[in-house]
C-alpha cells in the first residue's frame, strides 16, 4: 500500500521502492487498464519471433532461460512468456530434437509490483510429462519464479539467461533527475508534472537521466546473458527530434493530467509548490537517442531497431461515448501513475485529481482519440 500522502514528497531515494503500476484487480489497476499494451505486443510478435530464430538451441540438457524485466502484474507478461516458451518450443522440435530443454521464466519487476495477483494468474505448472503440459491450455510448461529489483542494476547471476524480454517499462527513469526538483536550479519544472513542454534545461536533466539508466541497464544485461542470448525490447519513443515534444506520452501525462494538478492548485486544495514537486519520471526517447547509448556503452550489437507506431492507449467498447473515453484516459493515467499520485497527495486528493481529468478528457473526447496514439520503440539486441 502506498505511504499516507498529506505531506509525503515523492523522495528519488523511495522510487524504486516505491514505484509500481496499480495492483488488485480494482477498476483504475493495471489489470483492468493493460488490454491497450497487450494490443501493442501482439502487434509486433512478428519481429518477437525473428529476434527468437537468431537464437541458437543449445543442448536440451540445460535449462533454457526467460526473463520478463517489467512484466507487472497482468496477464501481458504470462501471454508473452508462453509465447517466447512455445516458439523456442517448435524450433527444437523443427531441428529434430526428441525433446526440448527445461524451461525456466523470471517476472522481474521493482518490489512494490503486485506479485501476488500475478503468481494467482499463473497456470499451474505441468502434467505427467513435458510434452503433456506443452500440449495443455492451463498447465505451464515452465519453472516460474519472480524476481524483485530494479532492472537498471544486476539482477541475475552472470551468464544465466537465453533470452531478455521488456514491454513499456524502459521508459520508466530511475528518478526524477534532482535538478528538476530543485527550487535553485534552472532545471526547475516550474508548474509542470512532466517533460512534455518544459524548458531546455528540464529536457536535459530528464535526457541525462535516460542516458545514465540506459547504460546501466545495458552494462548489467550484458553480464546476465548467455552468449548467443537476445534481447528484445520494447518502449515508450517519439518521433520529434525536440524531448520536450514527448508525442502520445505528451498527451497522457501533459495535458489533462496537467490541468487538472492545475485545477487542485486553483481551488486551494495543494500548493503550487505542491504540485511543482511532482514529476512524471517517464522519457520517451528518439530512435538516436537509444542508438546513441547502445553504441556508447559497446556491449550489445543491434539487430533490428525501429519505431513502431500507431497504438492508442484508448480502449473503449462505445467510441462514441465520450464519458466512457474520458473513464478510459483517466483509469489508463491512474492505472500507471496513481500509486505516485497516491504517495504524493494522499487517496482522497488523488480520487479528486483522477475524476477532473476524466472530466477535462470527456470534454475533449473526440480530439484524444483523433491524436492520442503511441509510437515504440523496437529493439532486438544480442551481445557483441
Ligand atoms: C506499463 S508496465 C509494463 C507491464 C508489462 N510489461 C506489459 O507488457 O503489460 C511497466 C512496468 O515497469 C516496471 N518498472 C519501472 N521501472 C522499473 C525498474 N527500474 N526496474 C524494474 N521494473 C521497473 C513498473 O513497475 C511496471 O510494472
Amino acid at each position: 500500500m502506498a505511504p499516507s500522502g498529506d505531506n509525503v514528497v515523492v523522495s528519488n531515494i523511495k522510487l524504486e521502492k516505491m514505484l509500481s503500476m496499480k495492483g488488485g484487480k480494482g477498476e483504475a489497476s493495471y489489470v483492468n487498464n493493460s488490454e491497450a499494451q497487450a494490443k501493442h505486443a501482439r502487434s509486433m510478435l512478428h519481429l518477437l519471433r525473428e529476434t527468437l530464430d537468431g537464437v541458437p538451441l543449445s543442448s536440451p540438457e540445460s535449462t533454457f532461460v526467460v526473463a520478463d524485466l517489467g512484466c507487472s502484474c497482468g496477464s501481458n507478461t504470462i501471454y508473452m512468456v508462453e509465447v517466447i516458451i512455445k516458439h523456442m518450443t517448435d524450433r527444437y522440435q523443427a531441428a529434430g530434437y526428441e525433446a526440448p530443454p527445461e524451461f525456466s521464466a523470471f517476472f522481474s519487476d521493482l518490489p512494490s509490483n503486485d506479485f501476488n495477483t500475478l503468481f494467482q494468474l499463473l497456470p499451474p505448472y505441468g502434467g505427467a510429462s513435458m510434452e503433456e503440459c506443452l500440449a495443455s491450455d492451463t498447465r505451464r510448461s515452465y519453472f516460474a519464479a519472480g524476481v524483485p529489483g530494479s532492472f537498471y542494476r544486476r539482477l541475475f547471476p552472470a551468464n544465466s539467461v537465453d533470452v531478455f524480454y521488456s514491454a513499456f517499462s524502459l521508459h520508466w527513469l530511475s528518478q526524477v533527475p534532482d535538478e528538476v526538483v530543485d527550487k535553485r536550479s534552472t532545471a526547475y519544472n516550474k508548474g509542470r508534472i512532466f517533460i512534455h513542454g518544459a524548458n531546455e534545461s528540464t529536457a536535459i536533466a530528464y535526457k541525462k537521466q535516460y542516458q545514465s539508466d540506459l547504460a546501466g541497464f545495458l552494462g548489467s544485461r550484458s553480464k546476465e546473458m548467455k552468449r548467443g542470448g537476445s534481447m528484445f525490447l520494447v518502449c515508450l519513443g517519439r518521433t520529434c527530434s525536440d524531448p520536450t515534444d514527448q508525442g502520445g506520452a505528451g498527451l497522457l501525462f501533459g495535458t489533462h493530467f496537467q490541468d487538472a494538478w492545475d485545477d487542485l492548485v486553483q481551488e486551494g486544495l495543494i500548493s503550487s509548490e505542491k504540485r511543482d514537486n511532482f514529476n512524471i519520471p517517464v522519457y520517451a526517447a528518439s530512435l538516436e537517442e537509444f542508438k546513441e547509448v547502445v553504441e556508447a556503452d559497446g556491449s550489445f550489437m543491434i539487430k533490428k531497431l525501429e519505431v513502431f507506431g500507431g497504438g492508442s492507449p484508448l480502449v473503449v467498447n462505445h467510441p462514441d461515448d465520450s464519458a466512457e473515453i474520458g473513464r478510459a484516459l483517466a483509469n489508463s493515467c491512474r492505472s500507471v501513475s496513481g500509486v505516485l499520485v497516491d504517495a504524493h497527495i494522499g487517496d482522497k486528493l488523488s480520487d479528486q485529481l483522477f475524476s477532473r481529468v476524466a472530466t477535462r478528457a470527456t470534454t475533449h473526447a473526440k480530439d484524444l482519440q483523433e491524436k492520442l496514439h503511441f509510437f515504440h520503440i523496437v529493439a532486438s539486441l544480442s551481445l557483441a
